[in-house]
């Protein structure tokens, strides 16, 4: 069977383009026992691929020069050599980019096709879902009442966080990139007010949306979005740092708000957090949001880009807002 696969072909410096991926023809591997050989039919990108693309300790680490570069992916069992699978099986795990990859029966996750469509296991019951769910409920705890600011608020991670802060009954204020994804924000999943960060003076704008302070801030971007949120927080405020995207392509950190005077004074909590500190509860994130999602009080969007070839350009489009919601690749 015909394979290919992408490789890491350069480390970017800034901003990466397509010229840092190479994409190859390669051999199909023989399962051996206990692996299964696999096709894959959806690969998630996510922005923290790019830090995995900078040859720097992280708490992953980086892909290697040359090598095929990997992530999440759904993908379909052709051939099993284990008990756990059977061929037509639906299956998620962390595999290379590869149309046809090996793995090991522990390395996947069953994904039953008549819960939800196959591709949430990579965004509202995947990473994304879990990341929002315990991002906001754990660290924020959010009152009904209160008012919670997401940034970020249209992709994967964002709408979620949104549409659980709304369940939870506060006021929701969403940042995002485009008039469209705030018009979705407002008139699909009901978020009380929205801020388009490219077109308006995010300080005025906060003000307005918030008259009365922020209680909870839920950070996917960083940088001075983040900065303006921070004037604005209230007494008790809860800040979850999930993530600094704004950030990601800088060759120097720059320096914005140092935020220690404010969280003292208000006696506020800022705590950052990696989705899989929370590996041991995720049964219990899937649970919930899959009953959330069933009772139609979630709803998810997905961005799908189609072609194996195309998948640098959708991780690629990440940093330029091209995604509503998940991010994904039909191959
Ligand atoms: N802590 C964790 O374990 C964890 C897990 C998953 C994700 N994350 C983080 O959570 C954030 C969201 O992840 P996601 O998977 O849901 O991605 P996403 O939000 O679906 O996609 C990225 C979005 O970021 C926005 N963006 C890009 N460059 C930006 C910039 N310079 N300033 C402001 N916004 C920018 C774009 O939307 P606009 O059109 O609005 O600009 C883009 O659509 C990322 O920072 C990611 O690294 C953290």
């Amino acid at each position: 069977m015909q394979n290919k696969q992408i490789l890491l072909n350069s480390r970017p410096a800034g901003m990466p383009t397509t010229d840092n991926f190479r994409i190859e023809n390669t051999v199909t591997p023989e399962p051996k026992d206990g692996e299964v050989l696999v096709r894959t039919l959806y690969l998630s990108v996510d922005p923290y691929m790019r830090s995995r693309m900078n040859d720097r300790k992280s708490y992953v680490p980086p892909f290697a020069l040359n090598e095929v570069i990997s992530g999440g992916v759904v993908a379909e069992v052709v051939d099993s050599r284990t008990a756990n699978f059977q061929a037509g099986d639906i299956v998620t795990g962390m595999l290379g980019w590869r149309l046809l990859s090996v793995a090991k029966a522990e390395e996947l996750r069953k994904v039953d096709p008549r819960l939800a469509p196959i591709t949430t296991a990579l965004g509202v019951l995947g990473m994304p879902g879990l990341t929002a769910y315990f991002g906001l409920l754990d660290i924020c705890n959010p009152q009904a009442g209160e008012t919670v600011v997401v940034s970020g608020a249209a992709g994967a991670v964002g709408t979620t966080v949104c549409q659980i802060a709304k369940i939870k009954g506060c006021r929701v204020v969403g940042i995002a990139g485009s008039d469209e994804k705030n018009a979705y924000l407002l008139n699909e999943l009901h978020v009380d007010a929205t801020i388009n960060y490219k077109t308006a003076n995010v300080k005025e704008a906060l003000a307005a949306a918030c008259p009365n302070g922020v209680d909870v801030y839920f950070d996917n971007v960083g940088g001075e979005i983040s900065d303006a949120v921070l004037l604005l927080i209230n007494k008790g405020a809860r800040i979850s740092i999930c993530g600094q995207i704004s950030m990601y392509n800088l060759e120097r950190m720059d320096v914005g708000l140092r935020p220690q005077p404010l969280l003292l004074v208000k006696s506020a909590m800022m705590r950052g957090f990696i989705v899989i500190d929370y590996a041991p509860r995720f049964a219990e994130g899937v649970t919930q949001l899959g009953k959330w999602l069933a009772e139609g009080k979630l709803k998810y969007a997905e961005n799908i880009i189609e072609g194996f070839e195309n998948t640098p350009r959708a991780f690629l489009g990440l940093f330029a807002g091209e995604n509503l919601g998940k991010q994904l690749v039909k191959v």
